[in-house]
């Protein structure tokens, strides 16, 4: 569950910076649906998951709503292991072990592509975004290493047909990691909904090679952990 909140959330923050992106065919009672990729590299293993969003604006929240996020309870999963169960679909061992190995890094990455193709409408695969987010396993290579796997995974991500640009294939700063877990566990428990001033959750992110600690607090500080967001309207 930690790993598919987390992911969903660069979505969000990427669907807060561009409104203006709604692609797709009008399917979901007369509005459109539309998708999103994310492939989580961690220190364990690279991971995907794929989302489908509807904008509501019959809701009050000005967020997306989460229609699917797979692969769920119900998807048949090749790659199971037993490190990931259920809500994850996983390429073992993690990007960072094939650092100098572009067939490794093509043998990870094209079974994840492929599944995450396949659960996408083919009409819309030409608009859906897919993320490349790399955490712990290639925050610790030194910048030309994991620069060096980054641009092999891009000349494979450029085969298939999602949209990306350079930066949705990138390191995650720990910061940045943090946040996207605390804004995907409190998206899901409805905190972060505009009708209601609910508390939110902080986050303890236990992860393979990194810890984050994450909560809102009532006023700013001078402070190098302390940051400002915005998520919405709030
Ligand atoms: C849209 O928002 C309304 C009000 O919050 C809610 O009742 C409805 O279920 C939402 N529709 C979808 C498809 O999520
Ligand atoms: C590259 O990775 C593949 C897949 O794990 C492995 O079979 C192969 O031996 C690796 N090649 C090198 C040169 O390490």
């Amino acid at each position: 569950m930690k790993i598919s909140i987390i992911l969903l959330v660069m979505v969000l923050i990427w669907i807060g910076v561009s409104n203006s992106f709604i692609p797709g065919k009008v399917n979901f009672v007369g509005k459109q649906s539309y998708f999103t990729v994310v492939l989580d590299c961690g220190s364990t293993g690279t991971r995907v998951n794929a989302y489908e969003w509807l904008n509501n604006i019959t809701s009050n929240q000005d967020l997306p709503t989460l229609l699917h996020s797979l692969p769920d309870h119900s998807t048949k999963n090749p790659l199971q292991r037993n490190a990931c169960r259920d809500h994850c679909m996983q390429a073992e061992p993690a990007l960072d072990s094939f650092l100098h190995n572009s067939s490794g890094i093509r043998a990870a990455l094209e079974t994840l592509l492929l599944w995450a193709q396949q659960q996408i409408p083919s009409e819309k695969l030409g608009d859906t975004p897919l993320f490349l987010l790399a955490t712990a396993g290639l925050r610790r290579l030194p910048n030309e290493d994991a620069d060096w796997i980054l641009e092999n995974a891009e000349t494979i991500i450029k085969e298939y047909p999602f949209l990306y640009t350079r930066s949705s294939i990138r390191v995650l700063n720990g910061k940045e990691e943090a946040y996207y877990g605390w804004v995907a566990l409190n998206y899901k428990m409805g905190s972060l909904e505009n009708s209601m001033k609910v508390p939110t959750l902080g986050v303890l992110d236990l992860g393979g090679s990194s810890l984050q600690v994450v909560m809102e607090i009532d006023e700013s500080r001078e402070d190098t952990h302390f940051f400002m967001s915005k998520l919405g309207s709030i």
